[in-house]
């Protein structure tokens, strides 16, 4: 602990005078972020469970706008929840039974979406249920066994959740196993990624629909030129030499893909957005889609004292008339700082972390296709009054989707988690449940899903949040 405040303090001193040299926050997208002065990785802080009953978590969230220092030196108006950015974190265990008092002090409707968590139609916080200005609202429903993971929430407006996300409203989503695999030792860091656009005067850049850069961002998806982790650029994490920390990440930007490496170290990648593959994989780098969650272990591999960057590494997801100029850059994300103190012997991770059972391709009663073009989805666009695709409780449906344009699009699906079968053809090499799935350009992939409980409507759309405003997105019925 004091050597890391130490190694701290030393670098805010170094670092604040490169940032007093007359930078400046302007929102060019091919500008670098500016250096602020190094901060600790900190989690977010937990949502406080209120309730005194067993396998119960009763909590508070209120949106409302606030006044918060995100750039240093100036403040910005923001949207936030309990009013930090990012929120707290929901840390709940498989088998609560979870309730949410929601008031929404914004000026506008909102919902709170609990992305990826198969839950009733009635809590999933989509389109379907905006909570007005003033009112309040509680989202209520069971956490299932076998679903531990990473999750995130947000807000799911009609045609604002672009607006609302990048005003600063999302946070964390913990679900626990009863029986994890993973050492219960294993420190744990909660990274939230996201980017911005910020005015000189400090207010986050949303420009006019129809001028130049609205309607860049709106083919695009609206991307900044300053990475956040937490809320914070470029912050520190301490790590003491051979220790072993799992680190769960959610990207929460509106079209930034990140392709995560620590430089000149490799991770183990041991989940995705439905929790635990069944063993771990060596990797070099991550892809990291938009909404798309990761579970990796990192690993205390440098010398005391050492210190490796977490990076972000160029991806071109972009047709190339909207690419930024500075896409082929590498962009630090934070600093992994290992301490003064004397190695440890790394804890032992297990070979087998569980077992996912293949959803059975032979009970497959539909086979669907879904074709993505620019901003459409199947050549529609989104109506909330239509039902594009209508199935039962209790089908298991094959969706065959296709990219056919010149642009990455993450699809996502509500309410249920989906298992990839192949991608151009080639089968997916380990499972995984998943929500999120970018489909890159000019390609296709198949997916297997079982909607085993919850009758409703459920959206599925493009993840670039300016793509699911404009109307990517279509609606799932189970009766
Ligand atoms: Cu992250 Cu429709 O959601
Ligand atoms: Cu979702
Ligand atoms: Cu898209």
């Amino acid at each position: 602990m004091k050597h890391r405040s130490i190694a701290l303090l030393t670098l805010s001193g170094s670092l604040v005078a490169v940032s007093a040299a007359g930078q400046n926050y302007a929102t060019s997208a091919s500008r670098p972020a500016p250096s602020p002065p190094p901060r600790d990785a900190s989690n977010p802080p937990i949502l406080v469970n209120i309730s005194k009953l067993p396998k119960t978590v009763e909590v508070n969230i209120t949106a409302a706008v606030a006044k918060l220092s995100l750039m240093p030196g100036v403040t910005s108006e923001v949207f936030a929840y309990n009013g930090q950015v990012p929120g707290p974190t929901l840390d709940v265990r498989e088998g609560d039974h979870v309730i949410v008092h929601f008031r929404n002090n914004l000026p506008e409707p909102t919902t709170i979406h609990w992305h990826g968590i198969h839950l009733p139609f009635d809590s999933d916080g989509s389109p379907y249920h905006p909570i007005a200005p003033g009112a309040t609202h509680d989202y209520e429903f069971t956490v299932h066994a076998g679903t531990a993971g990473t999750y995130w929430y947000h807000p799911h407006p009609d045609h604002r959740t672009g607006f609302a996300i990048g005003k600063g409203l999302y946070g964390g989503i913990i679900v626990r196993a009863a029986d994890d695999p993973l050492p219960a030792s294993l420190p744990e860091k909660f990274l939230i990624l996201s980017d911005n656009r910020f005015l000189q005067d400090g207010s986050i850049d949303f420009p006019e629909a129809h001028s130049q850069h609205g309607i860049k961002d709106e083919s695009n998806g609206r991307e900044g030129p300053v990475l956040f982790v937490n809320g914070e650029v470029m912050p520190t994490i301490s790590i003491r030499s051979g220790e072993v920390q799992l680190w769960r990440i959610v990207n929460a930007s509106a079209g930034r893909i990140f392709r995560l490496s620590l430089a000149g170290h490799t991770l183990l990648h041991v989940g995705s957005d439905g929790g635990l593959f069944e063993k771990p994989i060596e990797v070099n780098e991550i892809l990291l889609t938009t909404g798309e969650r990761v579970e990796l272990l990192v690993r205390g591999s440098d010398p005391p004292g050492g210190r490796s960057a977490f990076q972000n590494l160029p991806y071109d997801r972009y047709v190339p008339q909207t690419r930024p100029a500075d896409w082929e850059m590498t962009r630090d994300l934070l600093t992994l700082q290992t301490t003064n103190d004397a190695p440890v012997t790394p804890v032992a991770i297990p070979a087998t972390l569980r077992k996912i059972v293949p959803l059975d391709t032979t009970k497959v009663t539909a086979v669907r296709t879904i074709v993505f073009s620019q901003g459409l989805i199947n050549g529609k666009a989104m109506d909330m009054a239509r039902v594009d695709v209508s199935t039962t409780v209790g089908a298991t449906e094959i969706w065959e989707i296709e990219n056919v344009v010149g642009m990455d699009h993450p699809f996502h699906l509500h309410g249920f988690q989906f298992q990839v079968l192949d991608r151009d053809g080639v089968a997916e090499k380990y499972r995984a449940w998943k929500d999120m799935l970018n489909i890159p350009k000019h390609s296709s992939a198949r997916i297997i899903v079982r909607y085993d409980d919850f009758p409703g409507k459920w959206m599925f759309h493009c993840h670039i949040l300016d793509h699911e405003d404009h109307g990517m997105m279509g609606v799932l019925e189970v009766k």
